[in-house]
């Protein structure tokens, strides 16, 4: 029987999740990738969600979130239904978002959103818990703030490239980019304090630097971390290298241009330096911060990244609607 928690499993904020809880998504996804091997094996994923729908609300541009939730929603056999400019929505005649969100609620069982302001899932949950249909809402990234899947995915991907060396506990984690508005720099760098003895290696241009407050949550739990502008030293250190791109859709003023970023490019000749069982991501999209010659080398894991995306979604989806349980291999 599918069981529906009392109240919705929001997904908002990486902070929600703690050790057991990653270990379980990285266990339950890695069971659902052995269902994707046989056609009876997604003949059965596609029946555990047949009867409910979701809103795909995606008012910031997106490609590898967005298709990757909704085929994920498609593997589970979910219908769908997407809003992806707020410019063809009611909101246009000024309906409050607050409205628009809670109209979608009457249609669907889920919305998953990327909106460019931030703490608005948040809102929205809350609204949404003291209606009739309090419904979940997934956030799929929230302006600069928050991209709780995302984070999730990346843990996955770690997880899964350490696993026979000793997983991610005790790795130094490289990130580098954009750390100040980065919102997977925020969502991720707050999940590994759920590991033991893991450093995180922040590397950026000093106007780059992370935020105040993400630096005293980290201190607050915990995290060692340092912050430096020595690009090939860190790479020397780094089991994990995680590249981002300069958000520049949050300048208020074209004040990127004015940053220069070329010292934290990853190159084809940086390679060499780093350690032979290092993995490079990236969530993607990427500019000239990761060149394309690195895609060959076998340390980059971005487009594997990419699609495992998919199978953590897919995973998550399970869990919100309570149908994980159903996720078991039959005994050969
Ligand atoms: C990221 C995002 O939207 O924050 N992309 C993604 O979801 N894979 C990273 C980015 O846009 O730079």
């Amino acid at each position: 029987m599918e069981v529906t928690p009392a109240k919705p499993l929001h997904v908002l904020s990486s902070s929600q999740f703690d050790r057991p809880f990653l270990d379980h998504m990285c266990q339950l996804t890695d069971t659902i990738r052995r269902f994707d091997k046989s056609k009876e094996g997604l003949m059965y994923l596609q029946g555990l969600l047949a009867h409910r729908r979701a809103m795909l609300y995606f008012t910031q541009p997106s490609t590898r979130t967005f298709l990757s939730c909704q085929t994920a929603c498609q593997i589970l056999g979910m219908g769908t239904n997407e809003i992806r400019d707020s410019s063809t929505s009611s909101e246009r005649k000024g309906e409050s978002i607050e409205d628009s969100l809670r109209t979608f609620s009457s249609y669907v069982d889920v919305i998953i959103m990327r909106t460019p302001v931030p703490g608005l899932c948040d809102r929205i949950a809350n609204l949404l818990d003291e209606t009739e249909r309090p419904i979940p809402i997934v956030n799929a990234g929230s302006g600069p703030d928050e991209h709780p899947t995302q984070a999730l995915l990346d843990i996955y991907t770690l997880n899964r490239s350490f696993v026979r060396n000793g997983g991610i506990d005790g790795k130094t984690i490289m990130m580098v980019g954009d750390l100040k508005r980065g919102r997977t720099i925020r969502s991720l760098s707050g999940l590994l304090s759920n590991y033991r003895d893991v450093k995180i290696l922040f590397v950026s241009p000093p106007e780059f630097r992370i935020s105040d407050d993400l630096r005293q949550k980290l201190q607050q739990k915990g995290q060692k971390f340092e912050e430096t502008d020595q690009f090939t030293d860190a790479l020397r250190m780094a089991d994990a290298v995680y590249m981002t791109r300069v958000q520049d859709e949050y300048d208020t003023n074209g004040e990127s241009k004015k940053v220069d970023s070329r010292r934290f490019h990853l190159k084809a000749e940086h390679l060499p330096l780093m350690k032979s069982t290092a993995v490079i991501m990236h969530p993607l999209p990427r500019r000239e911060e990761l060149d394309v010659a690195i895609d060959t080398d076998p340390r980059a894991r971005y487009w594997r990244q990419e699609r495992n995306g998919m199978w953590t979604r897919v995973a998550l989806l399970t869990k919100i609607f309570g149908v994980d349980r159903k996720i078991v291999l039959p005994e050969l």
